[in-house]
């Protein structure tokens, strides 16, 4: 008799150990992913949990220069059999660890199938110890960045109120719903006020509403600080010591990390590098055909 609540407590188990994985996206450039990324894991940290924060990005204020961190080698490393993964990720100061992308990384998408194969197979090892990964992306919808987004558990996009960075948000969303299938996205506005930052979420959910099948899920908004910049130029993350910005930030965060996990994505990066790769073998299936068409072979 006591069998379905041992059974039903082991599922749970395994569920709530798988770690939960986070992409953050942007589609335009330069709108705080990296700042936001940096914070959220060492908010998450503080907290006791144990993340790792990937960065596929290599944009100019990327997470290493953020941190302050030297880094060694690359991840490409682990193709050429002279590097470990472990070798490689980095414990920083504020209780959590980096894996720098370096170009390897970021060029993930460009590798041959075998290759990617020894990266995430060393990726979900590493992975499982782990219970919160945050993946910085880089800007734009290229392959890169779908790749990462479309793989994780939850797409968090971030945008400010510039109408630039509102339509490609907008891309974002639109071409990670309909290439990709991703129909849930978390929302943080950045550099505004509370107003500000609702009047946008609004005009994105109005446009979302109208011509996609996708739910936003509004996180909230960060406002503009001088002392943001200051952080990123002094390559020191910003300090939770009770200013109104850290409050705000760890209430923001605290909303976050609360949202209930998403039960049909998340097996974390077992499912994370399957999925990524059973979709490139797909890519690579239908080259195939598509070559096989244009030449006149037939099956
Ligand atoms: N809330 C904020 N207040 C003031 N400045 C900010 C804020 N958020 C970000 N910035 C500024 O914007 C710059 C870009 O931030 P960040 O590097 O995090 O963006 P990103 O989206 O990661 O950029 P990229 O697309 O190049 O990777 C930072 O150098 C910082 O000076
Ligand atoms: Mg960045």
């Amino acid at each position: 008799m006591n069998m379905p609540s041992q059974e039903l407590n082991q599922d749970q188990s395994t569920e709530t150990h798988s770690p939960q994985v986070i992409s953050i996206s942007s589609g335009k450039g330069g709108v705080g992913k990296s700042f936001l990324s940096v914070h959220l894991a060492t908010h998450a940290a503080a907290q006791g949990k144990k993340v790792l924060l990937i960065d596929a990005d290599l944009g100019l204020a990327n997470v290493d220069v953020m941190l302050g961190l030297q880094t060694s080698g690359s991840i490409r490393d682990l193709l050429n059999d002279n590097a470990s993964l472990s070798e490689l990720i980095i414990s920083c100061k504020q209780g959590f660890d980096v894996l720098p992308g370096g170009t390897g990384l970021y060029e993930l998408t460009n590798l041959n199938v075998t290759e990617q194969q020894v990266i995430l197979d060393n990726l979900r090892e590493a992975g499982k110890e782990y219970d919160l990964i945050l993946i910085d992306t880089a800007a734009g919808i290229g392959d890169n960045v779908l790749y990462f987004a479309s793989a994780s558990e939850t797409a968090l996009v971030v945008l400010t109120t510039d109408p630039t960075s509102l339509t490609d948000a907008y891309a974002f969303i639109k071409v990670m719903s309909q290439q990709r299938d991703v129909r849930r996205f978390m929302v943080i506005i950045n550099q505004t006020e509370e107003m500000d930052g609702h009047i946008t979420f609004k005009r994105l959910l109005s446009v979302s509403d109208r011509y996609l099948d996708v739910y936003l899920d509004y996180i909230g908004y960060v406002p503009h600080h001088m002392d943001v910049r200051k952080s990123i130029q002094r390559q020191q993350p910003l300090l939770y010591d009770g200013s109104d910005l850290s409050r705000h930030l760890e209430k923001l965060f605290d909303t976050l990390l609360s949202r209930p996990r998403d039960n049909s994505r998340s097996a974390g990066l077992q499912f994370f590098w399957e999925h990524s790769l059973a979709s490139s073998l797909d890519e690579e299936e239908d080259d195939n055909i598509e070559s096989m068409a244009a030449t006149g072979t037939t099956l």
